[in-house]
């Protein structure tokens, strides 16, 4: 695993967002896996900047939400479908045929077979971008003995609801369960990119830098098995 460290947040979503304008430029069409919560924001307004002065071309890129909390609606401010079109496709020319999120209003189970058909009708993906949760899940695939190779519902830990109750205005309100990709498709993507910052990813980050072992009770850790990985983290998520 390669890791750069970055002097802050900016910084970090500066490369970041380059380097994924760097994979559009190369594949304009390319499969985009693309996290949300309060890490990626930085990174996708950068990208939106990069589009803007660039003059760079989305039209063809084909973005995946990783994600997606199950009972909120499409227009909820806090639903993952909202999120991507509030900082990504509403300010680009990304084509709203080429964004793909499950919808959470289906039969699940079809839902996730479906999902995962159509990432694996476009070849999996080319670049992923992950967040990390505290507890060292990736996507929505929390600390478990099992874990599920490909898209299902996954329920939340208590730890990840409270995290994510800073987005919502009571903690009851945080969904308890959510759709996500599964280990095996994240695996399958030709490039990840992982991102952390600020000090509250200090202890997750040290232990993904050092580990050694594919542990599931520390799901990041199956990084290891995926030959093109990079962890951009700011000075903060180093230092603590
Ligand atoms: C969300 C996702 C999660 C987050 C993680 C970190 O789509 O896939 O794995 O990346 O929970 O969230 P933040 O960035 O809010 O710290």
């Amino acid at each position: 695993m390669k890791n750069i460290i970055t002097k802050d947040y900016q910084e970090m979503s500066q490369l970041t967002a380059r380097i994924i304008a760097d994979e559009i430029k190369k594949k304009p069409n390319m499969a985009f896996a693309i996290p949300t919560g309060g890490t990626p924001i930085g990174t996708l307004q950068e990208l939106v900047n990069i589009y803007n002065k660039e003059k760079l071309d989305f039209s063809k890129l084909k973005c995946f939400n990783i994600d997606e909390y199950v009972s909120l609606e499409k227009e909820h401010e806090q639903s993952y479908y909202y999120f991507l079109n509030h900082y990504l496709y509403q300010k680009t020319n990304i084509s709203p045929s080429n964004t793909y999120v499950p919808n959470v209003f289906n039969d699940l189970e079809k839902e996730c077979h479906d999902y995962e058909k159509i990432i694996q009708e476009h070849g999996n993906f080319d670049f992923i971008l992950l967040g990390i949760g505290e507890d060292g899940h990736i996507g929505f695939n929390e600390p478990q003995a099992l874990h599920q190779a490909y898209c299902h519902v996954q329920k939340l830990d208590q730890s990840t609801i409270e995290a994510n109750s800073r987005f919502f205005e009571k903690k009851e309100e945080v969904p308890k369960h959510a759709i996500t990709l599964g280990m095996a498709t994240i695996l399958k993507s030709k490039k990840i990119v992982l991102i952390a910052n600020g000090k509250k990813k200090a202890n997750v980050i040290k232990k993904l830098l050092s580990t050694q072992e594919i542990n599931p009770l520390f799901p990041a850790s199956f990084l290891l098995l995926h030959n093109d990985v990079t962890i951009i983290c700011d000075q903060d998520a180093i230092n603590g």
